[in-house]
């Protein structure tokens, strides 16, 4: 398989760029490093299968290099992902998030690309009555992040309806795992791994109620490919695991993966956070033949090993 990825180099992106060099497709990432590394891709660099250019994705060459290259299949995963960013930004978030879908899709229709695979996100669907979440929940974008990845997928839509894109959306939920920026906001496992890890105090906000649906790299990665390998219709998918953790559920079992006893500390509760949200990814299962298989233990232990590497602590368990 020939696929062009986005964000190549971020967290996820990286990932399935592995996985596709590793199935012996041929990859180009096209990444402007604003967060991902060129770290990230060195065993799939080192492979000779993967090609790193470094440029926005509004940049006209996405466009030529589409055409050149011709691939199968386009995954689009460059995002601006701070929701907080988008809230003080909101301009730079559109410019990235919607500017940047839109000039992605165009290139990829224009090349005739058979299948265009965009990652989404749960914050779309905003407070929701009833949990896990179904597809067919109506969608309340409540940030401009929000706001811009549904505009991405009203776009996809468009193209398809338009110019006959194939398309498909995937709407992740808590993505974790190894390479994930612990400096960024989005990552609560690496956030609360790298503290423990580093010997620093772990934030937990409000009373550590809130509940979020972890799912694993691997799994997420898995579902990508699967949605890249069959031409979509502009369906969105739920890629969740349909299972709740709180805050304080969630730092004790990173810090059991660390090895130690050391409980959260507790700040104001910060404004908007949604008090609870889980996917339902029945229709995943049943189109994609789709399901997570990555236990939240098993998960964090893999994450934790890999920063416990970075932060080159030694295990205390
Ligand atoms: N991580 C999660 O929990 C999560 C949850 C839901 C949805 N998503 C979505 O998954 C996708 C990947 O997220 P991630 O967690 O890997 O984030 P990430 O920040 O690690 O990766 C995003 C990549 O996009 C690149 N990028 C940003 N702006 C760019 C631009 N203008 N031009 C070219 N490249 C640019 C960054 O350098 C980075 O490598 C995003 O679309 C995000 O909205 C992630």
């Amino acid at each position: 398989m020939r696929a062009l990825v986005t964000g190549g180099a971020g967290f996820i992106g990286s990932h399935l760029v592995d996985r596709l060099a590793g199935d012996d497709g041929e990859v180009v990432v096209v990444d402007n490093l604003a967060r991902g590394s060129t770290a990230n891709l060195s065993g799939a660099l080192a492979s000779g299968r993967c090609e790193l250019i470094e440029c926005d994705v509004s940049d006209p060459r996405v466009g030529r290099l589409m055409m050149a290259r011709s691939p199968d299949v386009v995954f689009h995963l460059a995002a601006q992902i701070d929701v907080r960013a988008s809230v003080s930004d909101p301009v730079h978030d559109a410019r990235v998030n919607v500017d940047g879908t839109v000039a992605v899709l165009d290139a990829a229709r224009r090349a005739g690309v058979a299948q265009f695979v965009l990652a989404s996100s749960v914050a779309i669907y905003g407070v929701t009555p009833t949990l896990p979440v179904t597809e067919s929940a109506p969608t309340e974008p409540l940030s401009p992040y929000a706001a811009s990845k549904l505009a991405g997928e009203i776009y996809l839509n468009q193209a398809g309806r338009l110019h006959g894109l194939p398309g498909t959306v995937l709407c992740f939920g808590n993505v974790y795992g190894p390479r994930q920026d612990a400096a960024g906001e989005a990552g609560v496992v690496a956030i609360f791994a790298d503290a423990l890890l580093n010997g620093r105090p772990s934030m937990v906000f409000g009373d550590g109620g809130n509940i979020r649906d972890y799912v694993y790299v691997a799994d997420v990665v898995d579902a990508l490919v699967r949605a890249g390998s069959q031409p979509g219709d502009g369906t969105r998918f739920n890629i969740g695991t349909g299972i709740g953790t709180s805050d304080l559920t969630l730092h004790g079992a990173v810090a059991e993966a660390v090895g130690i006893a050391q409980a959260p500390e507790f700040a104001p509760a910060r404004p908007g956070d949604l008090r609870a949200m889980t996917l339902d990814a029945t229709v995943a299962a049943q189109r994609l033949g789709w399901t997570p298989r990555t236990g939240l233990d098993e998960g964090l232990a893999r994450t934790v090993a890999w920063a416990r590497l970075q932060a080159s602590v030694p295990d205390r368990g």
